[in-house]
C-alpha cells in the first residue's frame, strides 16, 4: 500500500513536472510570438549638452546629444516601444523630432516645437514615448527648433521584426552614413542675422560624412570618414541627408550602388552611380565590393544640387572607401576619383527621382488610395515681406526681406502654446485658423513670368481633415525669386508619389499619367525645380501634423503649414491623452 502510494505519488510528481514543463513551454512560445510581434521597450537617455569640437582648424562649442557629434544611433525593431528621455542641460530650448516615425495616435511625441509640444527648457526633461508600428528601415532624429538641428541629429534605425528578413540579400554589414553641413559660425547666429537683415543666410563652410569634412578641406585630412570593406561582400549603406539647406549628390568611385529603400520604405531595386538626397531624405543602397582587393582606394563624394541664384556652399565632402586587408604598399595606394553631375543638373535630378517605385509585393503592398475624398493644390516657393521702416534690408531689394510660403501663406508658429495642445484642450480659436486655402486665392502662371507683387500674407492656418479622408495634394513650385527644388516633408504619414512633371500642373491631362500601381512611398519628396509633384495619403492618424520644406531657411521663412486630423469614431481611432511630463509653455 505504502509502495503503491509512493509509486502513485511518483507518477503524480512526474505528471506535475511534465505539466509544468508544458506550461513553461507554452509560455515561452507565446512570449516569443509576443516578442516578435508586439516588440519590447527600449530606453535611451539623451543629455543635451555642450561640447568643444574642432573642425577646419577651428575649435568651437556646439550643442550635442551625450557629447557626441553626430549624435548617438538609436536602434529598434519594428513593433518596439521607444522611451527616450531628453534632458536639457544647455541654455537653448530644445525639442527632438523622430523624422519619419508615424507616431500613430502619439502625436505628443512627434517633436516640432510649438506644433506638437512646447520646447524642453533648460533643466527640464521629457520622455518621448512611441511605438514603431508597421515601419522598418532607415530614419533619423533631429532637433526641431530654429537651427539647432545643425549639430543635434543622428540615425534612427528600425530593423525588421525578429526572424523577418529584408526583401534583398542579407548584407554582410550595415553602415549609416549621415550627411551634414558644418558652420564655422554659430548656426543660430547665422539664422538670426538672416532674419534680421532679410537676406539669404551665410553659407556653411563644409559638408560632412558622419561629422567629418575630409581631405578636400583645410587641415581636415585627419577628419576623414573611412569605410573599410572586405572584397566580395555586400554592404548596406544607410544614407541620410541631415544637411540644413543643401540637397546633395553622392557617389563612390568605380562602384555601382543598388537602391533598395527610400525613407524607410522598400523600393524595386535599381542601379545607379549617383544618388541624390534632399535634406530629410534617406536612401538605403547595397554596395557590392570588388571580388578581390583592387589595391586602390576610392573617394566617395557629396556636393550640392542647386538651381537658384543665391549663394551656397558648393564645396565637396570626400570620404575614402578602402579595402582590407591592406597590401604591403598600402601607404601609396592610388586614389580613384569619381565625377558628379553639374551642380544645377535638374535633368539628372528628375530622371533619378523617376527611378523610385515601391516594391508593391504581397508582403509590402502599395496601399495607394485609388479614390480621393479631398483634393488640394498648393503652390510652394519664395516671396517677400516688407522691410521695416528706418531699416535697409538685404532681401531681393533693399526694401524687402526674403520670405517663403504655401499658397502665399507664410506660416507663423505660435509662441505661447503648441498647435496640438491648443487643439486637444479646445482652445485653438485664439491660436490658429482653419481656413488654409485649398488652392491659390490668386492663380497665376506659376512657373512663367512671376507676378509684380511678390508679398506673402502671414498667418497660422491649418487644413482640417476628417479621420480616414483620402487626400490628393499637388505641390506646385513657383518661379517667384527663382525656381528651386523644395524637399517637402510630411509629419505623421507616408504618402505615395503618384505623378510629377515640369512647368504648371495640368488638371485635365496630368492625372491621366498617374502611377496608381507601384508609386514610391515616402515622407519627403522634392517638388522639382520649376515643376510639380502629386501625392496621395490616407489621413488615418489623428493629431496635428506639420508639412514643410526641409531646407531649413525656407522653413524659417515660413514655407510650412499644418494638417489637423480629427479623431475617428472608434476608441482606437482617437489621439491618446498627453503624457504627464508633456512640456507646456
Ligand atoms: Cu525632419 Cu519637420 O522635420
Amino acid at each position: 500500500m505504502k509502495k503503491l502510494f509512493v509509486q502513485y505519488s511518483n507518477i503524480y510528481m512526474a505528471t506535475c513536472v511534465l505539466h509544468y514543463l508544458l506550461v513553461a513551454f507554452l509560455i515561452a512560445i507565446s512570449y516569443n510570438i509576443d516578442a516578435a510581434s508586439a516588440g519590447i521597450t527600449r530606453h535611451y537617455q539623451f543629455d543635451i549638452q555642450l561640447k568643444n569640437i574642432t573642425r577646419l582648424c577651428k575649435t568651437k562649442t556646439i550643442v550635442t546629444v551625450n557629447g557626441k557629434f553626430p549624435g548617438p544611433k538609436v536602434t529598434a525593431r519594428e513593433g518596439d516601444n521607444l522611451q527616450i528621455k531628453v534632458v536639457n542641460h544647455v541654455s537653448n530650448n530644445i525639442s527632438i523630432h523622430w523624422h519619419g516615425i508615424r507616431q500613430l495616435r502619439s502625436g505628443w511625441a512627434d517633436g516640432p516645437s510649438y506644433v506638437t509640444q512646447c520646447p524642453i527648457r533648460t533643466g527640464q526633461s521629457y520622455v518621448y514615448n512611441f511605438t514603431v508600428t508597421g515601419q522598418r528601415g532607415t530614419l533619423w532624429w533631429h532637433a526641431h527648433i530654429q537651427w539647432m538641428r545643425a549639430t543635434v541629429y543622428g540615425p534612427l534605425i528600425i530593423l525588421p521584426k525578429l526572424h523577418q528578413s529584408y526583401p534583398f540579400p542579407k548584407p554582410y554589414k550595415q553602415v549609416p552614413i549621415i550627411f551634414g553641413e558644418w558652420f564655422n559660425a554659430d548656426p543660430q547666429a547665422v539664422l538670426q542675422q538672416a532674419l534680421q537683415t532679410g537676406g539669404g543666410p551665410n553659407a556653411s563652410d563644409a559638408h560632412t560624412f558622419n561629422g567629418l569634412p575630409g581631405p578636400l578641406y583645410n587641415c581636415s585630412t585627419k577628419d576623414t570618414y573611412k569605410l573599410m570593406v572586405k572584397p566580395g561582400k555586400t554592404y548596406l549603406l544607410r544614407l541620410i541627408n541631415a544637411a540644413l539647406n543643401d540637397e546633395l549628390f553622392f557617389t563612390i568611385a568605380n562602384h555601382t550602388l543598388t537602391v533598395v529603400e527610400a525613407d524607410a520604405s522598400y523600393v524595386k531595386p535599381f542601379q545607379t552611380n549617383i544618388v541624390l538626397l534632399g535634406p530629410g531624405q534617406t536612401t538605403n543602397v547595397l554596395l557590392k565590393t570588388k571580388p578581390s582587393n583592387p589595391n586602390a582606394t576610392f573617394y566617395m563624394l557629396a556636393r550640392p544640387y542647386f538651381t537658384s541664384q543665391g549663394t551656397i556652399d558648393n564645396t565637396t565632402v570626400a570620404g575614402i572607401l578602402q579595402y582590407e586587408p591592406h597590401s604591403k604598399s598600402s601607404k601609396n595606394l592610388s586614389i580613384i576619383k569619381p565625377s558628379l553631375p553639374p551642380i544645377n543638373s535638374t535633368s539628372y535630378a528628375a530622371n533619378f527621382t523617376k527611378m523610385f517605385r515601391s516594391l508593391a509585393s504581397s508582403t509590402f503592398p502599395a496601399n495607394v488610395p485609388k479614390s480621393v475624398d479631398k483634393k488640394y493644390f498648393f503652390t510652394v516657393g519664395l516671396g517677400t515681406n516688407p522691410c521695416p521702416k528706418n531699416q535697409t534690408c538685404q532681401g531681393p531689394t533693399n526694401t524687402t526681406k526674403f520670405a517663403a510660403s504655401i499658397n502665399n501663406v507664410s506660416f507663423i508658429l505660435p509662441n505661447k502654446t503648441s498647435l496640438l495642445q491648443s487643439y486637444f484642450t479646445g482652445k485653438s480659436k485664439s491660436v490658429f485658423m482653419t481656413d488654409f486655402p485649398s488652392a491659390p486665392i490668386f492663380p497665376f502662371n506659376y512657373t512663367g513670368t512671376p507676378p509684380n507683387n511678390t508679398m506673402v500674407s502671414r498667418g497660422t492656418k491649418v487644413v482640417v481633415l476628417k479621420y480616414n479622408t483620402t487626400v490628393e495634394l499637388v505641390l506646385q513650385g513657383t518661379s517667384i525669386l527663382g525656381i528651386e527644388a523644395h524637399p517637402i516633408h510630411l509629419h505623421g504619414f507616408n504618402f505615395y508619389v503618384v505623378g510629377q512633371g515640369f512647368g504648371n500642373f495640368n488638371p485635365a491631362s496630368d492625372p491621366k499619367q498617374y502611377n496608381l500601381v507601384d508609386p514610391v512611398e515616402r515622407n519627403t519628396i522634392n517638388v522639382p525645380s520649376g515643376g510639380w509633384v502629386a501625392i496621395r495619403f490616407l489621413a488615418d492618424n489623428p493629431g496635428v501634423w506639420l508639412m514643410h520644406c526641409h531646407i531649413e531657411i525656407h522653413l524659417s521663412w515660413g514655407l510650412t503649414m499644418a494638417w489637423v486630423v480629427l479623431d475617428g469614431d472608434l476608441p482606437n481611432q482617437k489621439l491618446l491623452p498627453p503624457p504627464s511630463d508633456y512640456p507646456k509653455c
